[in-house]
């Protein structure tokens, strides 16, 4: 099926995944509670919005069983998974994996992964709609890091590991902003 962009062109869906999977990134996995129960949904699309007030952002599929149970108001997790983490990916993009080994702990009623490389827990504050998906605008209570670890790398639709003998050494010696 190919989806007619706005100029009138019809533009390849497989395409667009192609590209947008060139943009290398990390892998979240946003919890938050089913019925009473920790429940987690693998998620990629997340960033920082604002220092002041401090928010996130995370774009979701409107079919996500996640739409139906966070609202305005109520709060999530995103746990940001390192490479250790592997099998969380898939496990929590319905994909269950028996051995994946996800163990859940609490931060004031919201649940969180063990053994993220950090962790964030935010209230909801707007939810934009945005074609098939909603943006989901969140503002941080709670931070937290986890040992030092490599992250887990999503590109091209595949996990991935970086392999650099020491990457910090080229970060330091760059200005961040
Ligand atoms: C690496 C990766 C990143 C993903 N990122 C997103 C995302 O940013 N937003 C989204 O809606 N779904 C994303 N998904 C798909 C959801 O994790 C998947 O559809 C999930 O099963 C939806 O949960 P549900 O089955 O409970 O509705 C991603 C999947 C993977 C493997």
């Amino acid at each position: 099926m190919n989806v007619a962009a706005k100029s009138g062109q019809i533009l390849d869906p497989q395409l667009f995944r192609r590209v947008m999977g060139r943009f290398a990134t990390g892998v979240t996995v946003v919890t938050f509670l089913r019925e009473g129960k920790p429940a987690g949904m693998t998620v990629n699309s997340f960033l920082s919005v604002s220092m002041d007030p401090p928010l996130v952002l995370v774009s979701v599929r409107r079919a996500s069983s996640f739409v139906e149970h966070v609202r305005v108001g109520s709060r999530c997790g995103i746990n940001i998974l390192s490479e250790q983490q592997r099998k969380l990916g898939p496990h929590f993009a319905n994909q269950p994996e028996p051995d994946a080994n996800a163990r859940f702990h609490d931060h004031a009623g919201t649940p969180l992964l063990d053994g993220s490389l950090a962790e964030i827990v935010a209230r909801v504050v707007d939810i934009h709609p945005a074609g098939d998906h909603l943006l989901y605008i969140a503002e941080i209570e709670h931070l937290a890091h986890g040992p030092e670890a490599q992250p887990l790398i999503f590109f091209s639709g595949r996990y991935k590991q970086i392999h650099a003998h020491d990457p910090m050494v080229q970060w330091n010696a760059v200005d961040g902003w």
